[in-house]
């Protein structure tokens, strides 16, 4: 049998900002999937909550009177006030929308509507705030809009093998680091997918890793790179993988960091790194300048490779069967998400 042929790129026009293209991604992929929301040490007495806005669905998690973690959208069932702002904290006991003041318990029922009078027909029964699915993994709390999704488990099964024998449970959030770009999240992704772009894009990593024998490698919906280093190195030493559709874990000696690539919009993706380390570690200097530096140079190289995909004279190329395996196979899940 001859060689396999390289399989063909999604076309351009996928990863421009349509926002008919973008609705449906964030239906058929992002309301579809597990997504990183917080760390359960934000999340650990009753009372505490966290709101973030993930794909553009506003989302609050809070540990309930009785110690059970509820999700919602952060979205009140009136006329779509917010309940929270977005960051976390503790909250009295209930949630209060900020438009007009309705008050839900911390499991959803609508316990008040202020002041609203008398009015046939309407039974708070019906207007509690719409639920979200929460797990937790290791510490990490996860949510999903589907109530029809795998369990977190089997998601997250493959990373679970490689972690075999590694105890997460002391780590605490010692750092938060975020950087924003100008791309399609899809962009990010493929780039975050391949070594092949290492020798050019990374001088500095470049020359601590081998990139002829750097490998990414599928296991289900994680993808896990190898990259063997040239010499002992424990600032570069780790492990990185990546679940679909948008979540990095890289795993250090000690502790680890997520990276969760929550996208803005379809033309903006924000980098939320999350530090999480056992006690009296703190991130030292050097990871973090180092992850800057690389951070950076990802950065300006796919802010060009979008304004390319954005001009309007690529359709489609080629994926090399040596490097972007990993790339074809999350193009396959895109594929299999929109059709
Ligand atoms: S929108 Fe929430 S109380 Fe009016
Ligand atoms: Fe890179």
């Amino acid at each position: 049998m001859g060689p396999q042929s390289a399989p063909a790129t999604l076309p351009a026009a996928l990863y421009r900002a349509d926002p008919d293209q973008w609705r449906r991604e964030r239906e058929e992929i992002f309301a579809r999937s597990w997504q990183y929301f917080a760390h359960e040490s934000q999340l650990a007495e009753p009372r505490q909550y966290v709101a973030e806005t993930l794909a553009g669905y506003p989302l609050i998690v809070v540990r309930d009177e009785a110690g059970v973690l509820r999700g919602f959208h952060n979205v009140c069932r009136h006329r779509a006030g917010p309940l929270a702002d977005e960051g976390g904290g503790t909250c009295p006991g209930q949630l209060t929308c900020q438009y007009h003041g309705w008050v839900y318990t911390l499991d959803g029922r609508l316990r008040a509507a202020r002041d609203f009078g008398a009015s046939e027909g309407f039974d708070p029964r019906d207007y509690g705030l719409l639920p979200v699915r929460t797990e937790v993994w290791r510490g990490l709390v996860f949510v999903t809009l589907d109530p029809d999704a795998a369990p977190l488990a089997n998601w997250v099964a493959p990373l679970e093998r490689r972690l075999a024998g590694r105890d997460w449970s002391a780590l605490r959030r010692v750092a938060v680091r975020q950087h924003s770009m100008a791309c399609n999240w899809k962009t990010y992704v493929e780039n975050y997918l391949e070594g092949y772009h290492v020798p050019l894009v990374h001088a500095a990593l470049d020359a601590e890793i081998d990139s002829a024998r750097y490998t990414v490698t599928m296991d289900g919906r994680v993808a896990i790179h190898e990259a063997p280093l040239r010499a002992p190195n424990p600032v570069y030493d780790g492990l990185w993988a990546w679940m679909w559709p948008t979540l990095g874990v890289n795993v250090y000696g000690v502790g680890l960091m997520i990276e969760r690539i929550s996208p803005t919009g379809p033309g903006g993706v924000r980098l939320d790194y999350i530090y999480l380390m056992p006690p009296g570690v703190e991130v030292s200097d050097e990871t973090m300048a180092l992850s800057d530096v690389v951070t950076a140079e990802d950065v300006r190289i796919v802010e060009a490779v979008q304004r390319n995909l954005d001009a309007g004279v690529y359709d489609t190329g080629r994926l090399s069967l040596r490097h972007e395996t990993a790339v074809a196979a999350f193009q396959q899940f895109v594929r299999a998400a929109l059709v």
